[in-house]
């Protein structure tokens, strides 16, 4: 079954005289895994932040389920169901792993709850950070400092903080970087264990983990798409090959 959860169509973002993402088109698919691949500069991270609203579109259009989000701001899409992660940590290293997961999960809850019903809103925020701590992996690291653990276990908690907002779509900007082989094979599992009933745009330049986690690719170089497909097209797809996929890809 094709559920679309995202549909853009058409992004374009001008930085003065450069197009940084030139008409770019793109579904997100519940259950499925999309990866953007392309070299540093691509416009990979700027597509990234007109999909969750951080920048304004010089053109194109968002839809988000149902809704027209185009020039909606950051919060008001992430209140639709859209979640995303940073390319730099978003973490407050002083507080403890399950303090970050449960202020992710209360700036879900809409002002007035916070407020009027605060015994209500109190449970259901406990409940969704306890959910996203599971999802996560971290229940044995509930307590410890952010800063104490490993980056691994860092960017497991990134990952947790953004499932505590309940998404349907999740962005996530290079969540492997930096990581030793053994982490990485642990956020490997960790997104293929998220895949499920989320749509997840990934962009990541490990293509271990790209061509095992992603169902589709898109390639992009200077801000435009060159190549879209499974990843078996993508593979075989001289131009890519050519462009991006040498042999220290491959
Ligand atoms: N805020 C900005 N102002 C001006 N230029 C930017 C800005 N953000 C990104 N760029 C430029 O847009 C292009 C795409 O950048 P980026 O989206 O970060 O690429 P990637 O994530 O694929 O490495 C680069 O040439 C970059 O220098
Ligand atoms: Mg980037």
């Amino acid at each position: 079954m094709r559920e679309v959860l995202l549909s853009a169509v058409g992004l374009t973002k001008r930085f003065g005289g450069l197009a940084a993402v030139n008409d770019v088109s793109i579904d997100l698919l519940r259950n499925h895994i999309h990866a953007v691949i392309g070299p540093n500069g691509a416009g990979k991270s700027t597509l990234t932040n007109l999909l969750s609203g951080d920048l304004p579109l010089t053109s194109g259009t968002v839809t988000l389920g149902d809704l027209d989000v185009t020039g909606w701001s950051p919060d008001k899409i992430s209140g639709q169901g859209l979640g995303r992660s940073y390319q730099k940590t978003n973490i407050f290293l002083p507080f403890t792993v399950w303090e970050n997961i449960r202020l992710a999960a209360q700036s879900r809850e809409p002002f007035a709850a916070q407020w009027f019903k605060r015994a209500a809103s109190f449970s259901s925020i406990n409940t969704r950070a306890e959910r996203a701590l599971e999802l996560a992996g971290l229940q044995h690291r509930r307590s410890s400092i952010a800063g104490t653990i490993s980056h691994g276990e860092q960017r497991q908690l990134e990952i947790a903080m953004t499932l505590a907002t309940e998404p349907q779509v999740v962005l996530l900007d290079e969540p492997l970087a930096g990581m030793g082989a053994v982490e990485a094979e642990r956020m490997v599992e960790l997104l293929k264990s998220i895949k499920k009933n989320h749509g997840i745009l990934l962009v990541e330049h490990d293509m271990d983990a790209v061509f095992t986690l992603a169902d589709r690719l898109t390639v992009m170089v200077n801000g435009q798409v060159i190549a879209s497909g499974t990843p078996a097209e993508i593979r075989a797809d001289a131009g890519v090959q050519a462009a991006y996929l040498g042999e220290e890809h491959s």
